[in-house]
């Protein structure tokens, strides 16, 4: 395994070297190159560079491009432009022999990151007992490209499923099991096929509305259901069993729906709320013994001088409220000593919604007071915006009801089947597609879609929740990308003798340059959205991809090219785009079928 620099940042090094050389005064200057639609690249430094020596311009990029000597080879033609540009063409040798490197490579010539460091990230966070909705669509979308994202550049990546099983909720739960012990019985004896993740629910949801109606309508009901909430914070043997059997019930539950989501969640990372309940006590005393933490009215608290109410008083961050109950922020704060002491973490993500970003913004702020984070262990929330429906308001039913994500995502792999059918049905005879086959492309497509569309806009924006959109075979769809890849596959199929060889002696056609140099970028692409956690970045590099590969088609023929040579290297270019397109949407967390 071969990292290979790209071209630009070939051409960036040697502009530097050449600024250098030509203007000693200058220092260490960027000579700011981007990708230009004039020549391959333009670089800009120079303008800002003449500014500060008080030079002209065209006559320092004029001193630059003779300290660049020699400029066969990588660099074909440099040329002064307008004010002092220098506008870069590449040569066509240069970009063949490049991208043959990364044809050799299995990450595609991608290196490692310099300095990999531990990142422990929180996400894919459902509550027990309850139903999953489109917010934790979100957050298990994104925070699982940034696991693959993460590890392909070399990051250890220790996942944490910080799902919701703790809290005085389940007093009312527990004590209508313990009064009623066989309601979620259905499973044992009866026969051993074991209970589907609809099922699951639909029990937990059954019981949640009778416990419900029994602790509004009966006193003493509520009265025993608050009982039960101290038995469990206490402990009590028999409490924490039929506790166990929610957690246990929900697990089947939120594993079929990350299977449908074509994900993988491993049972020891999930590490719930619950977790940190040995740890709450001692978070508490390190806080207040530090004096980071106070006491006011009871409560155990940490102030901020920015965070005030409506009212103008200070808002703190309730560690431990005055009935010694613990919430929601003490477990976090358990959570980051877990995370940093314990599993060595240098980076905490949280891919959690923006709605929770005070609450975060004063967790961290607490953590860093006391000492548990610092320079070298930093805490970061990918922060997530809201999933709108078509009419731009919070996504709900026409009953003003959350929608369940199972619904959403089985409508989904219906609407993609149905795509799926209709394109397949165009296809010539022997590429037809059977029933089994468009079932499961139709949920590779469908899930793919989900994910795509979410991934594809900046993670802090709200967007629309649109089906239509998404599995629409035309625009910035996942389809649309699938497609690109399905359609080189089947001319590989097709190309007989042919095999995919670089032939760098031969001149290229600008559409072939294009795509050629965006092939080169996808190292420096991943690098910026593992730096940056956006990996709508990676959605659009590749959406690009997918475009340019359609402009090449339209201008330069494949198997139909001019001479052996040229279809060779054609298959030679369009395989490495698949191979990159695959590699892209697999980080994603999106398949990449052979036909569709
Ligand atoms: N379970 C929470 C919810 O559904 C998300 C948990 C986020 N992670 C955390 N460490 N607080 O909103």
């Amino acid at each position: 395994m071969a990292s290979v620099p790209s071209l630009a940042s070939t051409v960036q090094q040697r502009l530097a070297d050449a600024l250098s050389a030509a203007l000693p005064e200058a220092g260490a200057a960027d000579p700011l190159l981007r990708r230009s639609d004039r020549a391959d690249f333009q670089a800009n430094g120079i303008l800002a560079l003449a500014k500060k020596l008080k030079g002209n311009p065209r006559e320092l990029a004029t001193k630059v491009v003779d300290a660049l000597g020699d400029t066969k080879g990588v660099l074909k033609d440099v040329e002064v432009s307008g004010p002092g540009f220098l506008n870069i063409t590449i040569g066509d040798r240069a970009i063949t022999e490049t991208l043959d490197a990364r044809a050799a490579d299995e990450r595609l010539g991608v290196p490692y990151a310099e300095k990999p460091g531990t990142t422990v990230i929180d996400y894919a966070q459902p509550n027990v007992a309850k139903e999953m909705h489109v917010g934790h669509l979100r957050s298990a979308v994104i925070g699982d490209a940034m696991v693959q994202i993460l590890e392909f550049a070399g990051e250890k990546v220790i996942r944490r499923h910080h799902i919701g099983d703790w809290g005085t909720q389940f007093g009312m739960l527990i004590q209508y099991l313990v009064e009623h012990p066989h309601e979620l019985d259905h499973r044992s004896g009866t026969d051993d096929t074991a209970v589907s993740g609809e099922e699951a629910m639909s029990n937990l949801n059954r019981l949640y509305k009778a416990s419900r109606a029994l602790f509004d309508s009966d006193e003493e009901f509520k009265a025993r259901s608050r009982d039960r909430v101290v038995l469990l914070q206490s402990g009590d043997d028999e409490t924490l069993k039929m506790w166990q059997r929610f957690v246990d019930e929900s697990k089947i539950y939120f594993y079929s729906v990350f299977n449908k989501l074509d994900m993988e969640i491993h049972d020891p990372d999930v590490v719930g709320e619950s977790g940190y309940n040995d740890m709450l006590d001692e978070t508490c005393r390190l806080l207040e013994e530090s004096g980071v933490a106070v006491r006011s009215e009871g409560a155990l608290c940490v102030f901020f001088d920015d965070v005030k109410g409506p009212d103008g008083n200070p808002v703190p961050l309730i560690v431990r409220k005055s009935n010694g109950g613990y919430g929601y922020a003490a477990t976090d704060l358990s959570a980051i000593r877990d995370r940093v002491q314990n599993l060595g973490a240098d980076t905490l993500l949280y891919v959690v919604d923006a709605r929770q970003s005070l609450h975060f913004r004063m967790v961290f702020e607490t953590a860093r007071r006391a000492g548990w984070l610092n320079d070298d262990v930093k805490a970061v929330q990918l922060a997530f915006g809201t999933v709108l429906g078509k009419d731009g308001k919070p996504f709900k039913t026409r009953e003003g009801e959350t929608v369940r994500l199972v619904d959403l995502l089985d409508e989904a792999i219906e609407r993609a089947s149905a795509v799926v059918r209709e394109k397949a049905e165009t296809l010539p005879e022997g590429d037809r597609l059977t029933e089994e086959e468009i079932a499961e492309r139709g949920a590779q497509v469908g899930i793919g879609a989900i994910k795509y569309a979410d991934l594809s806009t900046s993670a802090s924006r709200d967007y629309k929740f649109d089906l239509d959109q998404m599995v629409s075979l035309n625009g910035d769809t996942s389809v649309y990308l699938q497609y690109a890849y399905a359609r080189i596959r089947s001319i590989i199929r097709k190309s007989g003798d042919a095999e995919p060889v670089a032939h760098p002696e031969l001149e290229l056609a600008p559409a072939e340059r294009a795509l050629g140099l965006h092939l080169d970028q996808f190292g420096e692409a991943l690098a910026e959205v593992a730096a940056s956690y956006e990996p709508h970045k990676l959605a659009a590099y590749l959406y690009q991809l997918a475009s340019l590969l359609t402009t090449f088609y339209d201008k330069c023929p494949v198997l139909k090219a001019e001479t052996p040579e040229q279809v060779e290297n054609r298959l030679f270019l369009v395989d490495l785009t698949a191979r990159t397109l695959r590699q892209g949407m697999a980080l994603l967390g999106i398949r990449t079928p052979e036909r569709l």
